[in-house]
């Protein structure tokens, strides 16, 4: 096999090695073996020089007609569409997700690019009338300055381009921090806003660890807004370093599904194969929770059962695979220790719960049934194809069972009947509730987040995005020509 391509950082305009002097590799998690590349291992003095480029080119691109940085997003919509094939495939190859979850992904990432460049002709403040005679009020919205954007793997196209299209129509310049798993997505996106045309300085990239690199942003007094998704304990340290910065944070979920007994069983399966199996386990909005109703459990567990001995594991590139490996080794074991956990703590296994003998990082998919809404498994964010089935007697438990985590991200329920529904949208303490469909798949123009640990009230996604990534300032115009005093100098 040829030598594995050494791709660089992208700073001030320019793909540059690393001070450090260090590189890391990007396996392939279903052929570990398979080298996609190196990549820099970046360090502080990286950082600083990509800080100082995203602020030099900050007032410039702040004064960028908002509709002109929206070409340059449409040109990287129409880049992320000619490649969507390639990107999808070595997105599989990086961190394999099933080729048609890929380009969902890539699909994602076109999406909001499209809707950001839209939003270069809207970034919508509002008027207001005053209380006082000939004076105008309204709002209009500022940049707020160099973003910092750390990012998981899971959504290496998606989730990087909700925040960096967000930050850019605003107006920020930014600088990207990508996972260590998935650096070669990153690295495409960046040449396809290269490609578009951003000026130099205006996006930048440095790849390396969350200690040295991600945690050199978050402490960087010129870094104006942090915006992270990934783990809780990181985002718990990025809150505690980031000092008095903006911080938008997404950090997990262990969201789950009510399934009532009046519900659609085989709508209800599809939904909890999904949820709790796409993408392996690996989304925020995986579904690792089945909350079930006492009268139909037995059915639906013989229903799961049969449906999930049917899942094919193996490659994502191959058409017929519909489950694929875990990210690394250490996201193997962790589904491992949790299927050990389950057991002592008295759960019952229906299926899975092996590591599988084939190489690269897999693990069956797994069922647990008769949990407690207390133990761990049905508790703590694995990350994995492993899920925990609760059985309850009516609404009042399951929304109990449901809201009974730290979490608060993604929810569901499957019911027929509309008030059962409508209690169960109220009740339920997450920022997104589905009825009659699973727990993921969100679009892009809704707001996407959570409630509780899952994150500090910010969402991602349409308007709500923007106002994570943009400072609002009122404004009063007073053409009266002579001192309104408000609350005062009233008739
Ligand atoms: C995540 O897992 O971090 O709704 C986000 C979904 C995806 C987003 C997941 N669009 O499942």
């Amino acid at each position: 096999m040829s030598k594995p391509k050494n791709y660089k950082l992208f700073i001030d305009g320019a793909w540059v090695e690393s001070l450090s002097g260090e590189t890391f590799a990007s396996d392939n998690p279903a052929r570990p073996k398979q080298i996609l590349g190196t990549f820099q291992k970046g360090c502080k003095e990286d950082v600083e020089k990509a800080v100082e480029a995203a602020e030099a080119a900050f007032p410039k691109w702040s004064e960028t007609p908002a509709p002109k940085r929206g070409l340059i997003l449409s040109r990287a919509a129409q880049l992320l569409r000619e490649n969507k094939e390639q990107l999808s495939s070595e997105m599989t190859m990086e961190m394999g997700k099933v080729i048609q979850e890929s380009r969902g992904d890539v699909q994602e990432a076109m999406d909001i690019t499209e809707y950001m460049a839209g939003e270069g002709r809207r970034l919508l403040g509002f008027t207001t009338p005053s209380e006082l005679r000939k004076k105008l009020c309204l709002t209009t919205r500022m940049p707020i300055g160099v973003c910092g954007l750390i990012t998981p793997w899971n959504f290496p196209m998606a989730i990087p381009t909700w925040k960096i299209m967000t930050a850019l129509i605003c107006g920020n310049t930014v600088l990207f921090k990508p996972s260590s798993d998935t650096p070669l997505c990153a690295t495409r996106l960046v040449e396809i806003l290269e490609k578009a045309g951003l000026p130099k300085g205006v996006l930048n990239m440095v790849t390396g660890s969350g200690d040295d690199v991600g945690m050199t942003i978050v402490r960087h007094e010129k870094v104006g807004a942090i915006s992270f998704t990934g783990h809780k304990d990181t985002g718990a340290s990025i809150l505690k370093e980031a000092g008095l910065k903006r911080v938008g944070l997404e950090m997990g979920g262990k969201n789950g599904i009510i399934v009532m007994d009046d519900a659609d069983l085989n709508l209800a399966l599809e939904g909890v194969i999904w949820g709790g199996y796409g993408t392996t386990g690996q989304r925020c909005t995986a579904a690792s929770r089945v909350i079930v109703h006492e009268k139909i459990k037995d059915k639906f567990e013989r229903m799961l059962i049969d449906r999930i001995g049917k899942l094919k594991l193996g490659d994502g590139l191959k058409p017929q695979t519909d489950v694929g490996p875990l990210v690394n080794k250490a996201a193997q074991e962790k589904s491992a220790k949790y299927v050990e956990i389950g057991k002592n703590e008295g759960a019952k296994l229906l299926i899975g719960g092996e590591i599988p003998a084939m190489e690269g990082f897999f693990f069956e998919p797994t069922l647990f049934t008769d949990c407690t809404k207390e133990m761990r498994i049905a508790q703590e964010e694995i990350f994995g194809p492993v899920v925990s089935l609760i059985s309850i007697r009516n609404l009042d438990e399951a929304t109990d069972a449901i809201n009974s985590v730290e979490y608060g991200l993604s929810s569901a329920i499957y019911t027929k009947d509309i008030g059962r529904a409508c209690e169960a949208i109220t009740r339920i303490k997450a920022g997104l509730t589905y009825v009659n469909s699973s727990t993921i798949g969100s679009e892009v123009h809704l707001p996407f987040g959570g409630v509780k640990h899952t994150g500090m009230g910010t969402r991602e996604g349409g308007i709500e995005g923007i106002n994570e990534f943009s400072e609002i300032k009122t404004v009063y115009i007073d053409y009266s020509g002579k001192l309104q005093r408000a609350q005062i100098d009233i008739e």
